[in-house]
């Protein structure tokens, strides 16, 4: 069992040797209880690990993180999403950073970067009843200890320099998570700490969209956590699929 220092965010536990997805799992939970704010399903090995936007997410056995959490989000309406996922990114930096590990940045929307290469990504998936969120799976896989066949611009924290056990890194990310859903919670706006770590915020870089390459600066989110760019003096809005950064 792990002893994460919380109240509530992964005091339940389910281990699993393997599953589907560790999001599937915590799922059929909450249909079958509304109690379980806090759950935490982990695994050794997903044999269907999902990433967003319909991609898969792929990682061998045992050595890397692979988490859900189960909250009760009944308190967010459907148009406040996006703070739930600026909540759960800044929630795993911090459990991270709390751990020592330099170099982090937020890559817009959700994924956890070191130096220019992706260390772990978030799926959130939300049940909604009547234009409030009810209860929402928070899907963690972070690169702990693999140190081969990564995907390209993949880093784990191994490569990276850190020696971690996979279960430390569960214990700070549910430490990390509890301090960030309970801001939100409270009301608090979480925007200039996500900024405050965004990877390109307020920095020229280069952007992919639409077939074309272009320099612009991030300058902020918008309402719906929009990417908003400012190139050759204009401002631009993107959604998630309508953008990709170029390194
Ligand atoms: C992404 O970067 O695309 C998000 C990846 C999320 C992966 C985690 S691993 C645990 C949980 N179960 C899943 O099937 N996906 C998430």
């Amino acid at each position: 069992k792990l002893h994460p220092k919380t109240l509530f965010v992964g005091q339940n536990q389910v281990f699993l040797p393997n599953c589907h997805s560790t999001n599937d799992i915590a799922s059929q939970y909450t249909e079958r209880d509304d109690n379980y704010d806090g759950l935490l399903v982990y695994t050794d090995f997903q044999s269907a690990g999902r990433g967003q936007r319909g991609t898969v997410w792929l990682a061998e056995p045992g050595q890397n993180v692979m988490m859900s959490v189960v909250l009760n989000t009944s308190y967010l309406s459907v148009n406040k999403q996006f703070d739930l996922s600026i909540a759960t990114a800044l929630g795993v930096y911090s459990g991270l950073n709390s751990l020592g590990v330099q170099d982090l940045s937020i890559k817009w929307p959700n994924d956890i970067y070191w130096q220019d290469k992706k260390l772990g990504g978030i799926l959130i998936e939300s049940s909604i009843r009547e234009g409030k969120l009810k209860s929402s799976i928070i899907g963690i896989g972070l690169n702990v200890n693999q140190r081969d066949h990564l995907p390209e611009r993949a880093v784990s924290l191994a490569l990276a320099g850190y020696n971690y056990s996979r279960d430390e890194v569960i214990c700070a990310l549910c430490e990390g998570l509890e301090k960030h859903v309970l801001l939100l919670k409270k009301g608090y706006d979480l925007k200039q700490e996500y900024y405050s770590v965004l990877l390109g915020y307020q920095k020229e870089r280069s952007f992919l969209s639409e077939g074309v390459t272009f320099q612009g600066v991030i300058t902020g989110i918008g309402e719906r956590g929009e990417l908003l760019i400012t190139s050759d003096h204009s401002k631009k809005k993107f959604d998630i699929k309508e953008i990709s950064f170029c390194f």
